[in-house]
């Protein structure tokens, strides 16, 4: 049994279920060392009004996953590390996933608000998943992975930061600067790069009316809360443009026009040039 008086909350956003997978095996990982299953909450759930954000109590171990959308973490992470109320004694470890263009400046900038609210950073990773924007694609960019490689450096790294929540002193937590592993080029094309770009270009969602059946499923299936049904579903300010509710409708009612996104896409990653992989830090 290791670190019995910590607390682990397990925090995420993951619209295509690639962050929630790497949650889980986190989790799995806590629970067997601990004795204790971690608090793990979904922060599409909490915007669907399904479930509340808890308390925390501390000592606390915050884990907070994101995938990377425009180079950047997605809004509902950001805006839960902003509103995260200042930690008494809290460690955190910050955890994205990407889909092979650019793993951005994402996790050091979760990374820095986990620190500015007093959370002293013991670990992090970046894990390479297949494109989400490219479901419909059979071989997208980063196809094959989380592969049982990339979910064996994320137990490693589950059982490293329990070692050290077992052995603290002030040589064990990580400055946030470590998480900057970007090259300058790269950080300065994620400042001039945000979710409000993506929105702006991409082209609407549109709805045909003649295909929907006003199920719902749509709605259940956003991870911002951003679709009501009046009885139509409307989509709302809080959309980040996931596409998950075009996915997972049952009747092909909602589309975009955005035909082969997977060549610009694969461009990008070529241009970027960071290696594709999963890579911890500790
Ligand atoms: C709108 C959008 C923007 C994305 N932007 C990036 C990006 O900048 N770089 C990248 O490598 N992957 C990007 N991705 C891919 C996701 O980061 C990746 O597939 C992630 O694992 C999805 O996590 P999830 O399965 O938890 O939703 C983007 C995906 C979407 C839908
Ligand atoms: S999932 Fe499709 S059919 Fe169902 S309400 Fe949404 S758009 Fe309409
Ligand atoms: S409205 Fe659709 S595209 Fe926008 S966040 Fe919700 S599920 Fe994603």
């Amino acid at each position: 049994m290791s670190t019995p008086n910590t607390h682990h909350y397990i925090v995420y956003s993951s619209p295509a279920g690639t962050t929630a997978q790497a949650a889980l095996t986190l989790s799995i990982v806590i629970e067997d060392a601990t004795g204790r299953e971690p608090v793990r909450i979904d922060l599409g759930a909490v915007a669907r009004g399904e479930t509340v954000l808890p308390e925390t109590t501390f000592p606390a171990c915050l884990w907070v996953g994101s995938p990377v959308y425009a180079k950047h973490a997605v809004p509902p992470v950001t805006r839960f590390l902003d509103q995260l109320p200042r930690a008494e004694t809290g460690f955190a470890v910050p955890f994205v996933t990407w889909g092979g263009v650019s793993s951005g400046t994402a996790l050091e900038e979760m990374a820095a608000q986990c620190h500015v609210k007093g959370y002293k950073l013991l670990g992090g990773a970046k894990v390479l998943s297949a494109h989400s924007s490219l479901w419909r694609e059979t071989t997208p960019l980063g196809a094959g992975h989380p592969n049982n490689e990339d979910e064996g450096l994320l137990r490693i790294l589950a059982e490293r930061v329990l070692l050290k929540l077992d052995h603290l002193n002030a040589d064990t937590w990580l400055a946030p600067e470590l998480f900057s592993y970007q090259p300058p080029k790269e950080r300065e094309a994620s400042r001039n790069i945000s979710m409000d770009t993506v929105k702006a270009h991409k082209p609407a969602l549109e709805l045909d009316t003649e295909l929907c059946t006003q199920c719902g499923i749509c709605a259940m299936s956003c991870p911002a809360g951003a679709i009501s049904l009046e009885p139509w579903p409307t989509i709302g300010a809080a959309c980040f443009c996931c596409d998950m509710c075009r996915r997972w409708c049952p009747t092909g009612a909602l589309s975009r026009a955005d035909a082969n996104p997977g060549d610009r896409l694969r461009l990008m990653a070529a241009q970027r040039g960071e290696k594709p992989g999963t890579r911890i830090l500790y």
